[in-house]
């Protein structure tokens, strides 16, 4: 299902994001220097892409169909998911914010390191929690009209939050930087 597909790809490239999130953190564990232009396109990658599109398009469309279409179990489940959403959304706000001042305050570096190293394997297990639930529900009660009128929905929600360029532009520039520091980019 083409709207699966879509879903799926942006989980590859945010593993991708969170990966090079851990690549910084192990660096000023080390006391290591980070480019800050770096950390903030992998910030700017997962809150754009990340948050205003992939997790606002689930809780649009995505939830709300499957909602209507599968057992209360699996809205018990999508629940759990929309709290994990707010969980990741603060988890964003305040890495943005210790970004700023990561190369003049010793103690936003730690807490920088410290938020990544806690955060991102909850962060991972949300994305597998959604491919072997929910994804695989989707993929037996929705029909083709509902996967077409999905991707309908989804490229009208990334216009409206990115503009006509749309997602390439954030995907290729973290596709650039996954390369750079030597981390797996899975996107298909
Ligand atoms: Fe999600
Ligand atoms: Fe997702």
């Amino acid at each position: 299902m083409q709207s699966l597909t879509w879903l799926r790809r942006e989980h590859d490239a945010i593993r991708s994001g969170l990966e090079l999130l851990e690549t910084f953190a192990a660096k000023l564990r080390h006391d290591e220097s980070v480019v800050a232009a770096d950390v903030e396109a992998v910030l700017a990658f997962l809150v754009d892409v990340g948050e205003r599109c992939h997790c606002v398009r689930e809780e649009r469309h995505l939830f709300p169909l499957l909602e209507r279409r599968g057992s209360s179990r699996d809205s018990r489940r999508i629940t759990v998911l929309l709290v994990e959403h707010g969980a990741a959304r603060e988890v964003l706000r305040t890495l943005t914010h210790l970004a700023a001042s990561l190369a003049t305050d010793a103690d936003s570096r730690r807490a920088f390191a410290h938020t990544v190293e806690e955060a991102v394997p909850m962060l991972r297990n949300h994305l597998d929690k959604e491919e072997r639930a929910l994804y695989k529900l989707a993929e037996t009660v929705l029909t083709p009209e509902d996967d077409a009128t999905l991707a309908r929905e989804f490229g009208l929600h990334d216009r409206g939050e990115l503009g006509e360029a749309g997602r390439a532009p954030h995907v290729l520039a973290l596709a650039e930087l996954a390369a750079r520091y030597g981390v797996e980019w899975r996107v298909s």
